[in-house]
């Protein structure tokens, strides 16, 4: 079931993603060398409770913290532990709140003092690719137009995207209907219509696209532990177009 919202319900979920969105921005700028994912993400914790909300992966599936933080060739889902940040690491920052019922959920791919050239030009066409899916959230295109111009802005750098972790609908549940893919054909899939709240977030690999599920059962990994970035936003699909409801203030 997918659940078209008003723009009343649209301003709530609007509300959840620009906290999302100005907590990414405290958690980009204390990111440094030395600094633990941990302390990363005791800022996202408070930052939740301080916008008047709460964060939405603790607990969600037993998930034990606030933030996702991915290292190098993590592709999603790393746990913050005490691991200390390294000259030459890029690191995934995956965030969500949930403030008057509604959820908003954000990620950003960030280096971490000199990083080598390939991983910039991942982080910076794993963003790209985000946008260019946006553009295709038009009301009358399809969910493979999303899909299908995030995988090709990837592949034409020569990377690969990620198959087993899909984007999703959101708003009163942080996962709903419909799944939105990253790779496949164009002109296939759920016709897009106005009021519908996608989280779109393509995750793009240096090397293969297959990932492996560490023993805590969370942590995803390249399969050929080549580095992986990921970009998210919340975006509503209005009459005229795409509307980014995570961008910062
Ligand atoms: N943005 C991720 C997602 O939509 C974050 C979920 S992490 C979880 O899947 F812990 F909440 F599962
Ligand atoms: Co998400």
């Amino acid at each position: 079931m997918v659940y078209l919202k008003s723009s009343e319900e649209i301003k709530k979920i609007k509300a959840a993603s620009l906290a999302v969105a100005n907590g990414l921005k405290k958690i980009r700028n204390a990111i440094s060398i030395g600094v633990s994912l941990k302390e990363l993400d005791n800022i996202a914790e408070q930052h939740a409770i301080q916008s008047g909300g709460k964060p939405a992966f603790k607990g969600y599936r037993s998930y034990p913290a606030s933030l996702c933080v991915s290292v190098n060739h993590v592709v999603v889902h790393g746990i913050p532990d005490d691991y200390k940040l390294k000259d030459g690491d890029i690191v995934g920052i995956d965030y969500g709140i949930v403030l008057d019922g509604f959820y908003g959920d954000s990620a950003i791919t960030v280096p971490v003092g000199n990083v080598s050239s390939t991983a910039l030009k991942l982080i910076k066409i794993t963003e790209e690719s985000l946008l260019k899916g946006i553009d295709q959230a038009i009301p009358g295109n399809r969910i493979g137009d999303i899909a299908h111009a995030v995988q090709t802005h990837a592949e034409s750098a020569g990377f690969s995207v990620v198959r087993n972790f899909v984007g999703h609908g959101i708003g009163r549940r942080l996962h709903e209907e419909p799944q939105v893919p990253n790779f496949g054909p164009k002109g296939k899939g759920l016709k897009l219509e106005t009021g519908m709240v996608l989280a779109i977030e393509p995750m793009v690999n240096e090397g293969t696209y297959e990932t492996v599920i560490l023993e805590d059962g969370w942590t995803a990994v390249t399969k050929d532990r080549k580095l992986s970035a990921h970009f998210e936003h919340t975006i509503a699909i209005l009459k005229d177009g795409p509307v980014i409801l995570s961008f910062p203030e």
